[in-house]
């Protein structure tokens, strides 16, 4: 793939990334009320850059061309969504999947069925309908969403477990379960103190 070939290929997921973009901006301002503080923690985004497409192409037997990257990936653009609690991860996710004009491509909910190594997050691939003069197509955009929890919990996990082979595995493995598991309960707490107090409010 040559550089030409790989910008040509991504505008329209980078459109289909700005499109989506766009429809998180408004669910984060509409969501709850005003008086309320937003759903959204904060919002990542990324368009998969050549050398890890060729990369990802390679690791999974296929030639490095535009064609297989258009057919095979389904995260050329991607986008993380980091919330405050489970509860606002689940809203967005009913909300996404309400919009008629975006369709479901693949969806793994490693809340409900975490990974074996404690890795918590929900994934859904959406289809996203762009526009253009003459067609409308639809461009995959992966979503991960997660609080802030399991986002501190992947970045550490990454940072300290990627790619690399070590002696100490074991031992690795059991504490990244541990705290996984206590960074679960830190948010179900977090979570009850913060129901309590909007109920409170509503009362007075
Ligand atoms: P990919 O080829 O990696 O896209 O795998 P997949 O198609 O099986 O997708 P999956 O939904 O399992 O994972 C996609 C992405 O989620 C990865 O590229 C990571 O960004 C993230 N992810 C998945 N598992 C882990 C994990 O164990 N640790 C961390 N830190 N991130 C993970
Ligand atoms: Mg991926």
């Amino acid at each position: 793939m040559t550089n030409e070939q790989y910008y040509e290929m991504i505008r329209p997921y980078q459109d289909a990334l700005n499109l989506l973009m766009a429809r998180l901006e408004v669910f984060n301002h509409t969501v709850y009320d005003r008086s309320q503080n937003q759903p959204l923690h904060n919002i990542q985004s990324r368009i998969k850059g050549k050398r890890s497409i060729e990369e990802k192409l390679d690791r999974e037997g296929h030639p490095p061309s535009v064609s297989c990257a258009k057919d095979y990936l389904r995260d050329i653009a991607g986008i993380r969504v980091i919330c405050y609690f489970v509860s606002d991860v689940e809203l967005l996710v009913k909300n996404l999947k309400s919009q008629s004009d975006l369709i479901v491509i693949k969806e793994k909910d490693y809340i409900r069925n975490p990974k074996p190594n404690g890795y918590r997050s929900y994934h859904i691939v959406l289809g996203v309908s762009v526009c253009y003069l003459d067609c409308r197509e639809y461009y995959p955009v992966e979503v991960q969403i997660r609080t802030l929890g399991m986002d501190f919990w992947a970045s550490m996990e990454h940072r300290i477990c990627y790619k690399q082979e070590r002696g100490d595995k074991d031992e690795v493995q059991q504490i990244l379960i541990r705290y996984a598991g206590i960074l679960g309960e830190m948010e179900e707490d977090f979570e009850k103190y913060n129901d309590r107090y909007i109920e409170d409010r509503e009362e007075t």
